[in-house]
């Protein structure tokens, strides 16, 4: 079956990347029309606009994106587009699944943690004034709406995958009402669950019981901020955010992105490694129904990761290219493809 998806890549090493993804995806069989389209820079120079209307409209008809790295030009007035993909088609769930991997040293083993995050409103809102000279509010507003629809997201992506426990993190000892309602929402949308368990942590004994055993957690659910901040720490358990998988997915689409930014410092140099798009990208084969394609394309990260240094790229110890691993990839791939696949 063919697919139409709407590919982003983006700028700086987006370019590099995605187009290793894409040849990875097509040495794995799976059939995609892409529809590609600037953002960015490439996109401000050539419409005014880093993001113009024809991206959303296409995301929009096909559902599905997957999208590389983005500048976000310093001082220009231009919104980060990924602030505005997330607003515009309502992409409520920031969805996170770090597990450990093969020869990426790290100080954890066995780390399998999915975190999602809610993504649309908390200290996000860009509700910000000075009330006077010195003295500055911002807003945190937390919804009833909002918590219970990224709470149903939480215990429904437990349910479809197996897993066994949803944590809700939060700071409802201090913030009882924004926080509580948060909380609340958890608690209800758990009754309907009664398989999978349900508890909650405290935002700061979270932090401190992720890096003592973070192996005793599942799926982890947080509000916009504490979401940002703890999803970075997690992927910092296993080797970062070079080689995590990310998610924006909504009602009306999704956009699977590289979590990592453009590194200009590498750009164009066939040094940027692909893995984070795509680990991104095989969640996208999940998405759209191409399960075995997805778990090929996983079996072939482990292997290739598992072989020689000259198959990784420098950044997690190897020695190797851009287009190094690419050709590992579709080789392991071409190798591990079953009669009947
Ligand atoms: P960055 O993630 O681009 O780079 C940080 C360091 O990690 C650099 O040394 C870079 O070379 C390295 N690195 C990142 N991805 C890599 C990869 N795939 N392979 C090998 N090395 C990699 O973060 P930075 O420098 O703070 O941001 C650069 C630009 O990217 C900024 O304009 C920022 O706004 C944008 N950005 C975009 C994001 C997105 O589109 N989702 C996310 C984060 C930043």
């Amino acid at each position: 079956m063919s697919h139409v998806i709407t590919l982003l890549p983006g700028d700086g090493i987006g370019p590099e990347v995605t187009a290793s993804v894409v040849a990875i995806i097509e040495c794995a069989g799976v059939d995609i029309e892409w529809e590609k389209y600037f953002v960015g820079s490439e996109a401000i120079s050539r419409y005014g606009d880093p993001l113009p209307p024809e991206v959303l409209e296409s995301i929009l008809r096909n559902k599905v994106a997957l999208k590389g790295p983005v500048t976000t030009p310093v001082g220009t007035g231009f919104a980060s587009i990924n602030v505005r993909l997330r607003k515009a088609l309502d992409l409520y769930a920031n969805l996170r699944p770090v597990k450990s991997m093969p020869n990426i040293i790290t100080r954890y083993e066995n780390v399998d943690v999915i975190v999602v995050r809610e993504n649309t409103e908390d200290l996000y809102s860009g509700l910000e004034h000075e009330v006077v000279p010195g003295v500055v509010e911002s807003l945190k507003i937390i919804t009833e709406r909002a918590s219970t629809r990224i709470a149903r997201f939480a215990f429904e992506y437990a349910r479809t995958h197996g897993r066994k426990k949803v944590t809700a993190v939060h700071k409802a000892n201090i913030m009882k009402m924004s926080d509580g309602l948060f909380l609340q929402c958890f608690r209800n949308v758990a009754k309907e669950y009664p398989n999978i368990e349900a508890d909650d942590k405290i935002i700061d004994n979270l932090c401190m019981q992720l890096v003592v055993n973070p192996n005793q957690f599942d799926v982890l659910l947080l509000e916009n901020l504490y979401g940002d901040i703890v999803s970075d720490l997690v992927a910092g358990l296993v080797g970062g955010l070079g080689v995590v998988a990310g998610a924006n997915i909504g009602e009306n689409g999704a956009v699977f992105e590289a979590v990592h930014g453009s590194a200009p410092d590498i750009a164009g140099q066939n040094k940027a490694n692909p893995l984070a798009l795509l680990q991104s990208a095989v969640l996208m084969l999940h998405h759209i129904g191409e399960g075995r394609a997805a778990q090929r394309v996983q079996d072939a990260i482990v292997k290739v990761l598992a072989s020689g240094p000259e198959q990784r790229t420098r950044d997690i110890g190897g020695t190797g290219t851009t287009a190094d691993f690419t050709a590992a990839m579709c080789e392991a791939l071409r190798k591990g493809t079953r009669a009947g696949d």
